[in-house]
């Protein structure tokens, strides 16, 4: 069987990739994936506002010392709280370049244009494979439009795509008012690859202590549904890479995002609870898969069930949702 696959224009042995996650942190545990079957490994975050605190800290202290610690009292981490600061974020892609022989692509978090995106050109020099920019946001004030949201998107990918020679992947939310277009104007911006979707982390409410609750819940598969109608949307239009992220448990999860359009998979919650060894699992599951269905290569049945061959792929979903709706009897 054939598992190969291109990503972002990088040769990875299989479509599994150890998506953005403390993985990263520790050259043993990366060493682990990789010797489990993970074809490239996607390393932990460095955001935008850790740059910019840190770049502001380092003024004060020059003109004001007692300013330095003023990011202690807002709501942001402390920078003691982040696990890297950016000199070791720099420092981990050189360790993890050493140690591993699959491609390490470093992640960059922000979504406003600013002079935290320089780091793109450090994480390249440090020998980063790729980068994946998350632009991971919730706009909540009335006064800004999505037009105004998505062009500064766009500007920051252009900025960070523009400043380096290797390639760039997008992690984007499912809550654009039109994904499909904005995700051909990220490839306009010079995205190589779109990674669908960001998953945001909903806070609960303790009514007993009237307290906002901050909690981080593993994925399932339920979870994998919005990237499978996504990945089927977007496929036959973008020219770049295709990769999903969120609710990929099983190997049948791994064969539907290909199906859809996926040209790598990315998997976080289930190395979370099983660990390393469920790669082997999860690639033998997709060889069996492959050789019930008469597939020798997966990139023969990538996109086989997206919706270029549906004329009306709006029409489509919606007589779908009216259908479902009328399912139910009481
Ligand atoms: C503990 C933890 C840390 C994560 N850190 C990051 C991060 O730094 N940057 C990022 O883009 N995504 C991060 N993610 C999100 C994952 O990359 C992934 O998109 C998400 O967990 C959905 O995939 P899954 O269903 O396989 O878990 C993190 C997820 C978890 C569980």
């Amino acid at each position: 069987m054939k598992l190969a696959t291109t990503y972002l224009g990088l040769k990875l042995k299989n479509p599994l990739i150890v998506g953005a996650s403390p993985f990263s942190d520790s050259v043993h545990a990366a060493c682990q994936l990789q010797d489990a079957g993970a074809a490239a490994l996607v390393m932990r975050s460095l955001f935008e506002e850790q740059i910019d605190a840190e770049q502001r800290a380092l003024i004060h202290h020059i003109e004001s010392p007692a300013e330095s610690t003023s990011e202690a009292t807002s709501f942001f981490p402390s920078f003691e709280e982040y696990q890297l600061t950016p000199d070791l974020y720099l420092k981990q892609i050189e360790h993890l370049k050493n140690s591993l022989t699959i491609p390490v692509i470093a992640s960059l978090n922000g979504c406003r244009p600013g002079g935290w995106t320089d780091y793109a050109q450090k994480f390249a020099a440090a020998g980063a494979d790729a980068i994946e920019l998350n632009l991971y946001q919730l706009v909540t004030n009335p006064e800004i439009s999505g037009d105004e949201v998505e062009a500064d998107m766009l500007e920051t990918v252009r900025r960070v795509a523009s400043s380096v020679k290797i390639p760039i992947a997008v992690k984007l939310s499912a809550f654009h008012t039109s994904p499909a277009q904005f995700a051909l104007a990220l490839e306009e911006a010079g995205a190589a690859g779109v990674v669908v979707f960001n998953r945001f982390y909903q806070s609960d409410l303790n009514t007993d202590e009237m307290e906002v609750q901050p909690q981080l819940k593993l994925s399932d598969s339920s979870e994998l549904l919005l990237r499978l109608r996504w990945l089927a949307i977007l496929s036959p239009h973008v020219r770049g890479s295709l990769a999903a992220t969120g609710g990929v448990h099983s190997s049948d999860d791994v064969a539907k995002a290909i199906l859809s359009g996926a040209h790598g998979v990315q998997l976080v919650s289930v190395l979370l609870k099983h660990g390393p060894r469920v790669l082997s699992t999860l690639l033998n599951g997709l060889q069996h898969w492959m050789g019930e269905h008469s597939y020798t290569d997966v990139n023969e049945f990538r996109g086989a069930m997206n919706l270029k061959r549906c004329p009306d792929p709006a029409g489509f979903e919606r007589a779908n949702y009216m259908r479902i709706l009328q399912s139910w009897r009481v």
